[in-house]
C-alpha cells in the first residue's frame, strides 16, 4: 500500500524520498514539542494534587490500631450511644473531631484518662484506624 503523504514508486527518487523524511522529522519534532511538555506539566499538577490529599497517618498500623481500639476503648463508647454501637460517635453526625492534629490529641487524651500508657506507636496507629475507616480527615 502505498502511503498518503509519500507516493513514490520502487524507482529510485532520492529527492522526494528526502522530503517523505524531512516531513516525518518534522512531525516528531512537532510531537516532542507539542505533547511531551503537556505531559510533563499534567504530572506535575497530578503530583501536587496527590500530596496535598497525603494521608496524615502514614506511620500508624490499622489493624494494631483496630485491636487496641475494640478492646480498650470501643465498650465505653458503646454505653454512651442509644444503638450501642460506639462507632457511631466518630460518624459525621455526632463527631466534634474535625482535624488528624485534634484527632490524635483526643486519642492520646481518653487513652490516658483510661490508665493506659501507650506508646507513640499506638496513639498513632489507632488514629490511624480511626481515621480510614470513620474520619478520613486530610489535614
Ligand atoms: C470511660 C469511657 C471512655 C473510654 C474508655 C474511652 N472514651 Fe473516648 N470518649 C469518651 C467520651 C465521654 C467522649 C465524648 C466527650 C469528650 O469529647 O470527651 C469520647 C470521645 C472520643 C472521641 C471523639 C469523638 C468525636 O466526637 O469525634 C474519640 C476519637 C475517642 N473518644 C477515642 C477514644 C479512644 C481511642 C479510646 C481508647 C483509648 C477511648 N476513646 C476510650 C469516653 C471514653
Amino acid at each position: 500500500m502505498k502511503s498518503f503523504f509519500c507516493q513514490h514508486n520502487m524507482t529510485l527518487d532520492s529527492e522526494h524520498s528526502s522530503n517523505c523524511l524531512n516531513f516525518s522529522f518534522f512531525l516528531n519534532n512537532q510531537l516532542n514539542k507539542v505533547f511531551y511538555p503537556k505531559f510533563f506539566f499534567i504530572f506535575f499538577i497530578l503530583f501536587f494534587i496527590q500530596s496535598s490529599f497525603a494521608d496524615p497517618f502514614s506511620s500508624g498500623d490499622v489493624a494494631l490500631g483496630e485491636n487496641l481500639h475494640n478492646q480498650n476503648c470501643k465498650s465505653c463508647h458503646d454505653g454512651m450511644v442509644p444503638g450501642g454501637d460506639g462507632n457511631e460517635l466518630y460518624l459525621s453526625e455526632l463527631r466534634v473531631i474535625s482535624t488528624s492534629s485534634k484527632l490524635i490529641s483526643q486519642v492520646e487524651f481518653c487513652a490516658n484518662q483510661n490508665g493506659l500508657t501507650w506508646f507513640e506507636e499506638e496513639i498513632e496507629s489507632v488514629s490511624k484506624y480511626l481515621n480510614d475507616n470513620f474520619y478520613n480527615l486530610s489535614d
